[in-house]
């Protein structure tokens, strides 16, 4: 079955200053010298990108990099300078703003960088506020955000207020919020930055299960491999406005497109991206109880060091197309040495 695209864009600029639409009419593809010597800021720069349904997509990059301006033209919260975006094969720059009013309440959820509970509403509240903007009545209201906050771990603190929360409660909340009109496409703009690192991996994973329940097509910005390695199934690097690379975690490890991909990566143990079918011996034959090929080396590897012969991989639907070694684990933990 091939994907379906669920959202894309294609050359998708969003530049900032008097002189931006002039210069694009000009100049449909300036450089970044043409930017600069116009006087304006290439917060996007001719982007492309195809988010599949059902995938997590992940932007990356250094703050400034063009990450939120890029999602905000996703969903036309900024107005793109020029280019087209694609949802569902509808063009969204077509859309009349009481449509995409319509197409964001019903079909998008949001997380943003910097969200805000409203203080003064008990986290139901909260949870049921867009579905209150959509006038849905309101004993449906309710039950729906009863069922999201417990879906978010928040059962039994629906009377709360934001000020007696954590700040991962918080966040559990805007999680919840984002996710009671049940949205199609989920936008979420480093929803964990600022939480302190064991909470954010116990965020991560509960993310996780929640996407194994619900299936959404999501768009997660962080400025975190670490991170991004954990949740993602493809990652767009952005530097300066530009996506330099989209590619699963572990091309980008092995295949890096430039220095500045390469640097992103470098400070995450290759065991923790590389996955068994990325290194083993295609057609091998082992012995014992198989492994997936999708199972991260780290995952397996003291079963495999500590095994006596190769161990089968497996591919999805469980047909052996390989095995893999001690050798190939050695390497990917303790590199090639220093004669590289
Ligand atoms: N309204 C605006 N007017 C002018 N420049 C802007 C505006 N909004 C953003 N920019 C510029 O566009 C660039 C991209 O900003 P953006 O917020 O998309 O970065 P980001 O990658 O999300 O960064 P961060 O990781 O810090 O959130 C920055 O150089 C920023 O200063
Ligand atoms: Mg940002």
């Amino acid at each position: 079955m091939t994907p379906t695209t669920k959202l894309s864009c294609r050359n998708v600029w969003k530049l900032y200053g008097p002189n931006a639409e002039t210069l694009l009419a000009q100049n449909p593809n300036p450089s970044a010298d043409d930017i600069r010597n116009a006087g304006v800021i290439g917060a996007v720069r001719n982007a492309n990108i195809e988010i599949v349904e059902g995938e997590i997509f992940i932007i990356m990059g250094l703050s400034g990099s063009g990450k939120s301006t890029l999602v905000r033209c996703l969903s036309r919260l900024i107005e793109p300078t020029s280019g087209e975006v694609l949802f569902d094969d509808a063009d969204l720059l077509r859309a009349s703003e009481k449509e995409m009013i319509e197409i964001r309440r019903h079909k998008m959820g949001m997380v943003f960088q910097h969200f805000a509970l409203l203080p003064h509403l008990s986290v139901l509240q909260n949870v049921m506020f867009p579905l209150t903007i959509q006038a849905t009545p309101k004993h449906e209201a309710e039950a729906k955000a009863r069922d999201v906050v417990e879906l978010v771990g928040l059962k039994g603190r629906e009377d709360y207020y934001p000020r007696e929360l954590s700040g991962g409660q918080q966040q559990r909340v805007g999680i919840a919020r984002s996710l009671v009109t049940e949205p199609d496409l989920w936008f979420l703009d480093e929803p964990f930055s600022a939480l302190d690192p064991l909470i954010r991996r116990e965020m991560q994973d509960e993310f996780l299960r929640l996407q194994e329940r619900l299936h959404k097509t999501i768009v997660f910005i962080t400025h975190d491999f670490e991170e991004a390695v954990r949740l993602a199934d493809r990652i767009a690097i952005m530097k300066d406005g530009e996506v330099i690379q989209i590619a699963t975690p572990e091309e980008l490890v092995m295949n890096p497109a430039t220095d500045y991909v390469a640097e992103f990566t470098r400070h995450i143990p290759r065991s923790k991206v590389l996955t068994v079918g990325g290194v083993m011996t295609v057609g091998a034959a082992g012995e014992g109880e198989p492994i997936v090929q999708s199972t991260r080396v780290s995952a397996v590897a003291e079963r495999i060091i500590t095994a006596d012969a190769p161990i089968p991989v497996t591919d999805g639907k469980g047909l052996v197309i390989g095995a893999i070694d001690r050798k190939a684990v050695a390497h990917v933990l303790f590199g090639e040495g220093d004669a590289v």
